[in-house]
């Protein structure tokens, strides 16, 4: 298992665990973060699932696809370098730790 640290939109933090292999989407929705909608179920079409990942980390992700950089284009809250759809970052065992922002806002 390893720790995924998201920070809420309102500051507040939660740490959660997750099996290798499983996505930050999925640490989110087992754990009933607030702010990641995802409603399209993880198959990169909503956009609804926007982070901020942790700059020490962002770089460990394979880069974002034509279909995941389109949608976060269209993101709701502010675009920045360390965006990514959260659906689509699978998390490996050595990443405990990790630290994942929530926008303030997905739709
Ligand atoms: S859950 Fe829809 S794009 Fe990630």
């Amino acid at each position: 298992m390893l720790t995924v640290n998201f920070i809420l939109a309102d500051g507040s933090r939660r740490a959660v665990q997750i099996a290798p292999g499983r996505t930050v989407k999925e640490a989110a929705e087992d754990n009933l973060i607030r702010g990641i909608l995802a409603l399209c179920g993880g198959s990169c079409t909503c956009g609804t699932c926007h982070v901020y990942v942790g700059e020490q980390w962002a770089a460990r992700f394979a880069p974002p696809s034509i279909d995941e950089d389109a949608l976060l284009d269209g993101a709701a809250a502010e675009r920045r370098d360390t965006s990514r759809l959260s659906c689509q970052l699978p998390l490996a065992e050595d990443m405990d730790g990790i630290m994942v922002t929530v926008p303030d806002q997905q739709q």
